[in-house]
Parts: C-alpha cells; structure tokens; sequence
C-alpha cells in the first residue's frame, strides 16, 4: 500500500496531474442541480463508446463497394463478439441521438443558452449536427440498401435546394450516382472528418462549461441582466456552491453507467438488427426505409403533396437552423424559467406533437408495399373458376397484392380492388397493368396473355356484391 502511494506520489510529481485535473474536479458549481442535468455528460459517455467500438469495428470493415457487406456479415456472424460489438456501436449510436436530443431540450427548456453561455449553445449545435452527421454517414457505410436508399433520397433533397443544389447533390454522392466515391467519402467522413470535429467541439464546449460555469437551476421571477449576471453568479457560488466532485458529479457517474450497462445488455441479448439486404441496383421495385432517426423525416416526404415538399426541403431547415442560431442573440436576458416561457414550452410541445406520429407513420409506411402480404384466402377468392382462382394466384405471385388491398388483404400503395370489377373494364384494366402508372411499374414485358386473362377475369370479378358475400363466406369459415 505504501509502495504504491510513493509510485503515484512520483508519478504525479513528474506529471503534475492532480494539479491539472483537482482544481477541475472541484470547481464549485451551484447545488441544487438534479437529474436533470445529467443527459449532457451521459452523450460524452455514449460517445466514448461508439469510438472505442467504431475502432474496433474498423480493423475488420473493408471500406470498399465490394468488401463491405461481406465484411459486416463477417464482423456480424464469424468474428468473436462481432456481433455484441455491432451491437454496441448500432444502440451506442441511438443512445447518443436520444441523450443529445434530452441534453438539448432541457438547455432550451432551461434557457441556459442566456447570458455568458451563448457560445456553449453555439457550440453545441455543432455537436449536434455532427452527431446527426454520424447517423447519416453511418447507414451509408453500412452499405445495405437501406442505407444507400437513404443517401440517395438525402442527395436529391439537396439537389432541390436554389442555386447550390446541384452542387451539394454532387458533394455528397461525390459524384452522379452512388457507388465507389461515395463510399469512400462517407467512410472518410464517418472515421476521419466528423469525429475530429466531435472532439474539438466537445473540447470547446467543456472548456465553456467551466469558464461560464453550469448554469444554475431556473426559478421563477429571477431574471437573467447581462450587467449584474456575472457577479451575482460569483456570489451565489462563494455563498452557496458545492465541489463538483462528489456533489454534483456522481449522478453524472451513475446515469453515464447505467446507460452503458443497458446499452451492454441489449447487445449482448438482442443482439444488432440484421444487415439489410445487400444493394441491388437492378432492384426497381426496392422500398427500404431509412434508420429510425430520420423515419419521421421519410414519413413527411412521403406525405406531403409535391409542392409543399419543396418547402419542406428548402425553407424548412434553413428556418430552424438559423432561429436556433441566432437563439442566444436575440433571447440572452431576461426570464429563465420555462413557466415564465410559455411559447418555448409550445415549441417542444409542438416539435414533439407532429414528429411522434410522423415516426408512427414512418414505421408503418402504408404507402411502402407490403412484402409480407399472405395469398389471398379461399373464402375471398369465393370462385370454383380455374381461371378466376388462376388469377387471384398470380395476384399474390406477381407482386400486385403488394400495393393493393382485396377485401382487407394486401399493400396500400396503390388503389384499393375490392370492387374494382365494378369500376373498370377488361380494357381499361389491361390498359393500366400493361402501362403501369406513376407509382405503379408496367408490366407489359413480364405477363404471358394468359397470365394477363386470368388476372382480369379475377379482377372482373371483384365487384360489390362479390365483396360482400365473400364476406359472408369468410364469417362461415370462421363459424
Ligand atoms: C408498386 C406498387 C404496385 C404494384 C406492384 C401494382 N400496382 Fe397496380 N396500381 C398501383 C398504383 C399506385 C395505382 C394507381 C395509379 C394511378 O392511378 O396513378 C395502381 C393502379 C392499378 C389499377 C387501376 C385501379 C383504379 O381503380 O384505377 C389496376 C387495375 C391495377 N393497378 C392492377 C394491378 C395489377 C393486376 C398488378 C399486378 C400485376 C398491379 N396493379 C401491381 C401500384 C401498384
């Protein structure tokens, strides 16, 4: 025991470490912080995780079109603790999207951007479009064909924007399409260029921390003055604060543990959500859909009508990005607590109001096919013609039940054909499933005229009233 506290006593004398780190540890922060003011050193903890894991990663990923599905299936099924390490670094990166998300309403809520700490939000934001960035760069990496998909649909709602559009749409696919380049940018994005803009920020955003100090917790009736501020904060801390370390810091301990920990044990009993499929350029007829992050973003682009989607793209994030910009500038004195700030309440309550059901539609998608659709049901066939059954087979074989319904059963892309007998003719019907439509591929080159006959003699046959004892036939069945 004594041998060691000489060991550390030289090693700290050569390196004057408790010097450096103890006047941080105990820097007198204002008591009375809560669990509220943990999710900021937790994201740190996060992060910490995904380099390490991202590192670990990268010693079996191949950066290349080729190499890098096989290499993700080799890391996911062969590699000792590839798959808990994929694991880790999958939730590591949604753990770190929600506790920077947490971290960043609670200093809006707060309004701990106010005065000194305009630079601590500025810098934040930073953080939090390069964590964004992280997301983003990390699907394309995993080179699936949701990933790719994503990137696309990324490229061409920046190809949208006025003037610079075409330009960016270029910067990110690094090119006209995705393919080598675009890896190879992603990839030197997603290791090299963001995380040196992670720790330097994260470096600035610390440092600001301890020059302005944490702010205290609001309370009602007391106001920020830029004139009187500084003082009174000093004041409060000679009166009243407490050390950092152990007053303030152990929950920051625990809660950056415990999200460790849970992050540890989906890993290792869930295990990492399966690689999409590998992409397919020759796939038209592909659906995929983006990480979870950036559903809710996917579900408005599906269901905004055109124009509006314009907006959308263009308008929209400029707005934000620069409201949440100049926030600290035009809001940096005055009433901190979110009771007194009634419209900031709005703003989250409303952010939170049309996202949540946008990632409900996201999640869904009733306007994706649906791949799992089960053949049609004898009881709604309702037919003992060959041909009829002939034609409701191929509905299901051919993909058609994909994107639409009958009697309840099938996709939603596409019209509903329940009584579409009823509606259309034999022409206008062969018309449309040879032609295809917008959203609807022509399928001209892939029926034989038989296949085509059998499909409209069953489709001729879906009308109202076929519909409805079809319907008494399926509630025999069930009897
Ligand atoms: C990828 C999704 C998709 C697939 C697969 C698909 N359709 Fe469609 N279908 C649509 C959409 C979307 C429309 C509406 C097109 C429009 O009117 O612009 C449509 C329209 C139709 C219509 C006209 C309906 C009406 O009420 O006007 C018929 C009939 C039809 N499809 C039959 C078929 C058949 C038969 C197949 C299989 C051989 C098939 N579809 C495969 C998406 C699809």
């Amino acid at each position: 025991m004594e041998r060691l506290k000489q060991l550390w006593q030289w090693f700290d004398d050569r390196t004057g470490l408790s010097e450096a780190i103890g006047p941080m540890l105990a820097h007198p922060v204002p008591k009375g912080s809560t669990w509220a003011y943990v999710f900021g050193s937790a994201t740190l903890f996060a992060f910490m995780l995904q380099v390490v894991t991202g590192i670990a990663l990268a010693t079996a990923y191949v950066p290349s079109t080729d190499g890098a599905y096989e290499s993700l299936l080799f890391i996911s099924n062969q590699a000792l603790f590839g798959s808990v390490l994929r694991g880790l670094h999958n939730f590591g990166a949604s753990a770190m999207i929600i506790l920077i998300g947490i971290h960043t309403i609670r200093v809006f809520l707060f309004a701990a951007y106010k005065f000194p700490r305009e630079f601590n939000w500025l810098t934040g934001l930073v953080l939090l479009a390069a964590t964004l960035g992280m997301a983003f760069t990390g699907q394309l990496v995993r080179w699936d064909q949701d990933g790719l998909w994503s990137v696309f649909i990324a490229a061409n709602m920046a190809g949208r924007m006025p003037f610079v559009g075409p330009w960016l749409s270029d910067f990110i696919l690094a090119g006209q399409t995705v393919g080598a380049t675009t890896l190879s940018r992603f990839y030197s994005f997603h290791v090299f260029f963001i995380p040196a803009v992670l720790f330097l920020f994260i470096g600035a955003h610390l440092y600001l921390v301890l020059r302005n100090g944490i702010s205290e917790p609001p309370k009602l009736g007391r106001v920020v003055d830029p004139k009187t501020y500084r003082d009174w904060y000093h004041d409060m801390l000679d009166r009243e604060g407490v050390p950092f370390w152990p007053d303030a810091g152990w929950r920051d301990a625990i809660f950056g543990v415990i999200i460790i920990a849970i992050i540890f044990l989906i890993a290792l009993f869930i295990g990492p959500p399966e690689l999409g499929k590998p992409p397919d350029p020759t796939n038209i007829v592909a659906y995929p859909r983006p990480d979870w992050y950036f559903l809710w973003l996917f579900a408005a682009l599906a269901l905004l009508p055109g124009q509006i989607e314009t907006f959308f793209i263009v308008i929209g994030p400029v707005i934000i990005a620069l409201v949440m910009l100049l926030l600290p500038f035009y809001a940096n004195r005055g009433e901190r607590h979110p009771l007194r700030r009634p419209w900031a309440m709005a703003v989250v309550l409303l952010v939170i109001i049309m996202i949540i059901p946008l990632w409900y539609a996201g999640a869904r998608s009733p306007w994706s096919p649906d791949f799992e659709a089960e053949p049609l049901p004898a009881a709604v066939v309702n037919s003992t013609e060959p041909q009829i059954q002939e034609g409701a087979k191929l509905f299901h074989q051919k993909g058609c039940e994909y994107c639409h319904t009958i009697s309840g059963y099938g996709g939603h892309r596409g019209p509903d054909l329940t009584t579409v007998g009823d509606r259309l003719s034999v022409n206008q019907m062969t018309w449309r499933i040879l032609g295809g439509a917008d959203l609807m591929p022509a399928f001209a080159s892939t029926l034989t005229p038989e296949e085509l006959d059998s499909i409209n003699a069953f489709l001729q046959s879906r009308t109202a009233q076929s519909a409805s004892s079809s319907e008494s036939a399926a509630i025999e069945e069930t009897k």
